[in-house]
Protein backbone atom coordinates (compact mmCIF):
# COMPACT_ATOMS: atom_id res chain seq x y z
CA UNK A 1 0.00 0.00 0.00
CA UNK A 2 1.12 3.66 -0.61
CA UNK A 3 0.09 5.94 1.62
CA UNK A 4 0.29 9.87 1.83
CA UNK A 5 -1.32 12.05 4.22
CA UNK A 6 -2.29 15.40 5.01
CA UNK A 7 0.35 16.74 2.24
CA UNK A 8 1.34 20.36 2.09
CA UNK A 9 3.46 21.85 -0.53
CA UNK A 10 3.96 25.87 -0.72
CA UNK A 11 6.11 27.46 -3.13
CA UNK A 12 6.94 31.09 -2.03
CA UNK A 13 3.24 32.02 -1.08
CA UNK A 14 1.77 29.77 -3.78
CA UNK A 15 0.27 27.01 -1.50
CA UNK A 16 -0.28 24.39 -3.76
CA UNK A 17 -1.00 20.97 -2.21
CA UNK A 18 -3.39 22.14 0.57
CA UNK A 19 -4.00 18.36 2.65
CA UNK A 20 -3.09 15.93 -0.48
CA UNK A 21 -4.64 12.05 1.80
CA UNK A 22 -4.73 8.87 -0.39
CA UNK A 23 -3.84 5.68 -0.60
CA UNK A 24 -2.72 2.80 -3.47
CA UNK A 25 -3.46 -0.80 -2.69
CA UNK A 26 -1.18 -3.45 -5.02
CA UNK A 27 -2.55 -4.39 -7.92
CA UNK A 28 -4.48 -0.69 -8.29
CA UNK A 29 -3.89 1.67 -10.66
CA UNK A 30 -5.17 5.14 -9.51
CA UNK A 31 -5.45 7.46 -12.09
CA UNK A 32 -4.87 11.07 -11.49
CA UNK A 33 -6.63 13.72 -13.10
CA UNK A 34 -6.46 17.66 -12.75
CA UNK A 35 -6.01 20.92 -14.77
CA UNK A 36 -2.65 21.98 -15.69
CA UNK A 37 -0.76 23.67 -12.67
CA UNK A 38 -2.91 22.14 -10.05
CA UNK A 39 -0.03 20.12 -8.55
CA UNK A 40 -0.19 16.40 -9.93
CA UNK A 41 3.82 16.81 -10.68
CA UNK A 42 4.29 18.13 -7.41
CA UNK A 43 2.77 15.48 -5.74
CA UNK A 44 4.61 12.77 -7.47
CA UNK A 45 7.89 14.32 -6.90
CA UNK A 46 7.55 14.62 -3.06
CA UNK A 47 6.09 10.94 -3.33
CA UNK A 48 9.69 10.05 -5.09
CA UNK A 49 12.17 12.83 -2.53
CA UNK A 50 13.29 14.81 -5.55
CA UNK A 51 11.01 17.59 -3.64
CA UNK A 52 10.30 17.98 0.07
CA UNK A 53 6.86 18.84 1.67
CA UNK A 54 6.10 21.24 3.73
CA UNK A 55 4.06 19.18 6.10
CA UNK A 56 2.46 15.46 6.17
CA UNK A 57 3.75 12.01 5.31
CA UNK A 58 4.66 9.53 2.65
CA UNK A 59 4.07 5.52 3.52
CA UNK A 60 4.61 2.38 1.56
CA UNK A 61 3.42 -1.13 2.85
CA UNK A 62 3.37 0.77 6.33
CA UNK A 63 6.43 2.04 6.70
CA UNK A 64 7.52 5.80 6.86
CA UNK A 65 9.34 6.83 4.28
CA UNK A 66 9.30 11.07 4.20
CA UNK A 67 12.55 11.64 5.20
CA UNK A 68 14.16 8.98 3.46
CA UNK A 69 16.72 10.13 0.19
CA UNK A 70 15.06 9.06 -3.45
CA UNK A 71 17.11 6.45 -3.94
CA UNK A 72 15.93 4.39 -0.80
CA UNK A 73 12.78 4.70 -1.29
CA UNK A 74 12.53 1.75 -3.85
CA UNK A 75 9.71 3.75 -6.39
CA UNK A 76 9.35 3.39 -10.11
CA UNK A 77 9.50 6.41 -11.46
CA UNK A 78 8.36 7.57 -15.51
CA UNK A 79 8.52 11.85 -15.10
CA UNK A 80 6.64 13.57 -17.28
CA UNK A 81 8.58 13.88 -20.58
CA UNK A 82 10.23 10.27 -19.80
CA UNK A 83 13.83 11.62 -18.40
CA UNK A 84 15.98 9.68 -20.64
CA UNK A 85 19.33 10.22 -20.70
CA UNK A 86 20.01 11.96 -23.95
CA UNK A 87 23.55 10.81 -24.43
CA UNK A 88 23.06 7.20 -23.07
CA UNK A 89 22.04 4.06 -25.10
CA UNK A 90 18.40 2.15 -24.54
CA UNK A 91 20.60 -0.48 -22.88
CA UNK A 92 22.67 2.10 -20.51
CA UNK A 93 19.58 4.02 -19.81
CA UNK A 94 17.58 1.23 -18.38
CA UNK A 95 20.98 -0.89 -16.48
CA UNK A 96 21.22 3.22 -15.24
CA UNK A 97 18.75 1.92 -12.81
CA UNK A 98 20.43 -0.86 -11.26
CA UNK A 99 23.32 1.45 -10.21
CA UNK A 100 22.15 1.85 -6.94
CA UNK A 101 22.15 -1.73 -6.13
CA UNK A 102 18.30 -2.73 -7.09
CA UNK A 103 16.70 -4.81 -9.67
CA UNK A 104 18.92 -7.47 -11.39
CA UNK A 105 20.33 -8.37 -14.90
CA UNK A 106 17.34 -11.30 -15.02
CA UNK A 107 14.81 -7.98 -14.05
CA UNK A 108 16.62 -6.06 -17.03
CA UNK A 109 16.50 -8.93 -19.51
CA UNK A 110 12.79 -9.32 -18.58
CA UNK A 111 11.37 -5.63 -18.64
CA UNK A 112 13.33 -5.80 -22.37
CA UNK A 113 11.52 -8.50 -23.70
CA UNK A 114 7.91 -7.69 -22.27
CA UNK A 115 7.72 -4.39 -23.82
CA UNK A 116 9.63 -5.33 -27.07
CA UNK A 117 13.20 -3.20 -26.95
CA UNK A 118 15.47 -6.11 -27.80
CA UNK A 119 16.43 -4.78 -31.35
CA UNK A 120 16.71 -0.47 -29.69
CA UNK A 121 19.23 -1.91 -27.04
CA UNK A 122 22.01 0.31 -29.23
CA UNK A 123 20.11 3.36 -29.90
CA UNK A 124 20.02 6.44 -28.55
CA UNK A 125 16.48 8.13 -27.26
CA UNK A 126 16.50 10.76 -29.92
CA UNK A 127 16.60 7.81 -32.68
CA UNK A 128 13.62 6.57 -31.13
CA UNK A 129 9.83 7.46 -31.99
CA UNK A 130 7.50 8.53 -28.77
CA UNK A 131 5.84 5.32 -28.12
CA UNK A 132 9.53 3.81 -28.09
CA UNK A 133 11.01 6.69 -25.90
CA UNK A 134 7.62 5.99 -23.57
CA UNK A 135 8.69 2.28 -23.46
CA UNK A 136 12.27 2.49 -22.73
CA UNK A 137 11.12 4.77 -19.66
CA UNK A 138 8.95 2.08 -18.28
CA UNK A 139 11.23 -0.58 -18.32
CA UNK A 140 14.21 1.84 -16.77
CA UNK A 141 11.86 2.48 -13.74
CA UNK A 142 10.66 -1.26 -13.76
CA UNK A 143 13.72 -2.74 -14.08
CA UNK A 144 14.85 -1.95 -10.43
CA UNK A 145 11.61 -4.07 -9.30
CA UNK A 146 10.20 -0.85 -7.25
CA UNK A 147 7.85 -0.78 -4.64
CA UNK A 148 5.49 1.47 -5.94
CA UNK A 149 5.14 3.51 -9.84
CA UNK A 150 4.67 6.65 -10.58
CA UNK A 151 3.86 7.88 -14.23
CA UNK A 152 3.50 11.31 -15.64
CA UNK A 153 1.92 11.48 -18.56
CA UNK A 154 4.15 9.00 -19.92
CA UNK A 155 2.59 8.51 -23.21
CA UNK A 156 1.47 11.98 -24.18
CA UNK A 157 3.68 12.07 -27.02
CA UNK A 158 2.29 8.84 -28.35
CA UNK A 159 -0.25 9.14 -31.60
CA UNK A 160 -4.06 7.47 -30.44
CA UNK A 161 -3.16 4.66 -32.87
CA UNK A 162 -0.02 3.84 -31.16
CA UNK A 163 -1.83 4.45 -27.64
CA UNK A 164 -4.20 1.84 -28.80
CA UNK A 165 -1.19 -0.71 -28.89
CA UNK A 166 0.83 0.62 -25.64
CA UNK A 167 -1.63 0.85 -23.08
CA UNK A 168 -3.06 -2.69 -23.27
CA UNK A 169 1.14 -3.56 -22.54
CA UNK A 170 1.18 -0.85 -19.92
CA UNK A 171 -2.08 -1.77 -18.02
CA UNK A 172 -0.47 -5.96 -18.43
CA UNK A 173 3.04 -5.27 -17.49
CA UNK A 174 2.35 -2.85 -14.34
CA UNK A 175 -0.65 -4.96 -13.04
CA UNK A 176 1.33 -8.24 -13.18
CA UNK A 177 3.98 -6.52 -10.62
CA UNK A 178 1.00 -5.82 -8.06
CA UNK A 179 2.48 -3.09 -6.85
CA UNK A 180 0.56 0.42 -5.85
CA UNK A 181 0.36 2.66 -9.06
CA UNK A 182 -0.41 6.17 -9.30
CA UNK A 183 -0.66 7.23 -13.37
CA UNK A 184 -1.60 11.06 -14.17
CA UNK A 185 -3.01 11.97 -17.79
CA UNK A 186 -4.54 14.46 -19.29
CA UNK A 187 -6.40 11.65 -21.56
CA UNK A 188 -10.31 10.78 -21.01
CA UNK A 189 -9.74 7.88 -23.02
CA UNK A 190 -6.81 6.92 -21.96
CA UNK A 191 -7.63 7.28 -18.07
CA UNK A 192 -10.31 4.85 -18.52
CA UNK A 193 -8.19 2.22 -20.49
CA UNK A 194 -5.22 2.22 -18.02
CA UNK A 195 -6.94 2.79 -14.84
CA UNK A 196 -8.82 0.62 -12.44
CA UNK A 197 -9.51 3.59 -9.81
CA UNK A 198 -9.62 7.22 -10.53
CA UNK A 199 -8.44 10.29 -8.21
CA UNK A 200 -9.40 14.07 -9.20
CA UNK A 201 -6.45 17.08 -7.83
CA UNK A 202 -8.98 20.52 -7.25
CA UNK A 203 -7.93 23.14 -4.63
CA UNK A 204 -5.12 21.49 -3.81
CA UNK A 205 -6.83 18.14 -2.42
CA UNK A 206 -7.14 14.59 -3.91
CA UNK A 207 -10.53 13.25 -4.40
CA UNK A 208 -11.31 9.63 -5.41
CA UNK A 209 -13.92 9.76 -8.08
CA UNK A 210 -16.22 6.85 -9.56
CA UNK A 211 -15.47 7.13 -13.11
CA UNK A 212 -12.87 9.18 -15.62
CA UNK A 213 -16.07 10.45 -17.20
CA UNK A 214 -17.11 12.34 -13.88
CA UNK A 215 -13.69 13.42 -13.44
CA UNK A 216 -13.42 15.22 -17.09
CA UNK A 217 -16.65 16.26 -16.06
CA UNK A 218 -15.41 18.28 -13.00
CA UNK A 219 -12.56 19.30 -14.36
CA UNK A 220 -14.14 21.21 -17.31
CA UNK A 221 -16.76 22.92 -15.08
CA UNK A 222 -13.91 24.03 -13.05
CA UNK A 223 -11.69 24.83 -16.24
CA UNK A 224 -15.00 27.10 -18.13
CA UNK A 225 -15.27 28.73 -14.41
CA UNK A 226 -11.76 29.47 -14.29
CA UNK A 227 -12.10 31.07 -17.64
CA UNK A 228 -15.05 33.17 -16.41
N1 LIG B 1 10.10 24.17 -8.34
C1 LIG B 1 9.07 25.02 -8.39
N2 LIG B 1 9.21 26.30 -8.00
C2 LIG B 1 8.18 27.17 -8.02
N3 LIG B 1 6.94 26.84 -8.41
C3 LIG B 1 6.71 25.58 -8.81
C4 LIG B 1 7.77 24.60 -8.83
N4 LIG B 1 7.25 23.42 -9.26
C5 LIG B 1 5.95 23.66 -9.52
N5 LIG B 1 5.62 24.95 -9.25
C6 LIG B 1 4.27 25.54 -9.36
O1 LIG B 1 3.36 24.71 -8.69
C7 LIG B 1 2.13 24.59 -9.41
C8 LIG B 1 1.86 23.13 -9.69
O2 LIG B 1 2.77 22.66 -10.67
P1 LIG B 1 2.76 21.15 -11.18
O3 LIG B 1 3.89 21.03 -12.12
O4 LIG B 1 2.73 20.25 -10.00
O5 LIG B 1 1.36 21.09 -11.93
P2 LIG B 1 0.71 19.90 -12.79
O6 LIG B 1 -0.61 19.59 -12.18
O7 LIG B 1 1.68 18.80 -12.92
O8 LIG B 1 0.48 20.62 -14.20
P3 LIG B 1 0.56 20.01 -15.70
O9 LIG B 1 -0.75 19.32 -15.91
O10 LIG B 1 0.68 21.25 -16.54
O11 LIG B 1 1.74 19.12 -15.80
C9 LIG B 1 2.30 25.47 -10.65
O12 LIG B 1 1.73 26.71 -10.39
C10 LIG B 1 3.79 25.59 -10.81
O13 LIG B 1 4.15 26.78 -11.44
MG1 LIG C 1 2.68 17.98 -14.55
Amino acid sequence: MLEARELHKSFDDRHVLKGVTFGVGPGEIRVLIGLNGCGKTTLQRIITGILEPDSGSIRIGGEEITALPPEERQLGYVPQNTGLFPHLSVRENILYSLKNGRGSVESFHGMVELLGLETYLDLKPKQLSGGYRSRVSLARALASSPRAMLLDEPITEVDRAKKEFVLPLFRETLLGLKIPVLYITHDPWEAGEIGTSFSIMKGGVMSPISSPEEAFAVIRQEARDSGE
